[in-house]
């Protein structure tokens, strides 16, 4: 009887000391170079560095991460227990196609969010053959350099159906009840097109935002009245919405949908803010509120 009731004791205290993880999204800025410390990616590559300053990372016990660089007809999940890399960026210095990230997995979690998504109606699969992208592995060699907490990679959806990402994000938000963070990799704005025109002609260019509107909306989604965060789904009526994410390419702003989702009852707040590439306003939100 003892022994039930030390157990029992045991238990409650698990539980009661389970950390509420939080839910981020990540500007992960331009293929390797935030690593690289290009000028352009240097205020990106420091806000990834100060993500240990903005939550407990020792109290996480795994990260999921949305990469907007994996797009799958069904939400697929990384489930081996050690991952290989895949180097999904081309044209850039030797020494990119070499870094490693060697946190773990965690196979019975990555089951457990399959579960989760199925309970959900959401059609999702199990990988446990192809690395992490560079989505998840360039901000995580940011942000926990150490590699000592488990990562688990899920896909965005080919058709990037908004409602559908959020849904993705719901079925996701349990988990952060067990320390389990939700990382969203992605760019809140991403025009490739853009940012070519600038690259092609970086003396000449003037600082000028082009993205006030589509970033104050997602300020206002992120960050405002809980009962409006549903508003990201109409994200394609809003001014310099398809400006800031053409329709068929908004792979970058996926993972912000999942976040919303998976944001919980409290709104959440504006971590980071800067200006890429003279023109084009980033911002990040974080939602840590206990609920
Ligand atoms: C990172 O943190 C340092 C020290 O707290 C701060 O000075 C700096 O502005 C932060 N940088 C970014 C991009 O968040």
């Amino acid at each position: 009887m003892l022994k039930l009731n030390l157990i029992a004791i045991f238990c409650f205290l698990k539980l009661s000391n389970a950390y509420f993880a939080p839910n981020i999204f990540l500007n992960h800025g331009g293929g390797p170079y935030p690593v690289l410390r290009e000028e352009h990616n240097i205020e990106i590559a420091d806000s990834l560095k100060n993500i240990s300053k903005i939550m407990d990372l020792e109290k996480l016990s795994a990260i999921v991460i949305v990469t907007a660089h994996r797009e799958e007809d069904v939400v697929t999940i990384t489930s081996s227990r050690q991952q290989s890399l895949v180097y999904d960026y081309y044209h850039f210095p030797p020494v990119s196609y070499t870094f490693k990230y060697n946190a773990p997995g965690d196979p019975e979690l990555a089951k457990r969010i399959h579960n989760a998504f199925e309970a959900a109606g959401i059609k999702s699969q199990l990988d446990d053959q192809r690395g992490w992208d560079h989505g998840v592995f360039i901000p995580m060699m940011l942000i926990n350099p150490k590699a000592d907490i488990p990562v688990i990679q899920i896909s965005i959806l080919k058709n990037q159906d908004a409602k559908q990402h959020y849904d993705i994000g719901k079925a996701l938000f349990q988990f952060r009840k067990e320390g389990v963070a939700i990382f969203g990799s992605g760019m809140s704005y991403h025009n490739m097109a853009e940012f070519d025109k600038v690259e092609r002609n970086l003396k000449n260019v003037e600082v000028n935002i082009v993205n006030h509107d589509f970033d104050n909306f997602l300020n206002d989604v992120c960050t405002g009245e809980v009962e409006n965060r549903q508003k990201i789904l109409l994200w394609e009526q809003q001014k310099g919405g398809y400006e800031s994410h053409p329709l068929g390419e908004a792979d970058h702003l996926m993972p912000l949908i999942v976040n919303a989702g998976a944001a919980g009852t409290r709104p959440g707040r504006k971590y980071f803010e800067s200006v890429f590439l003279y023109k084009f306003l980033l911002s990040g939100f974080i939602w840590d509120d206990d609920e």
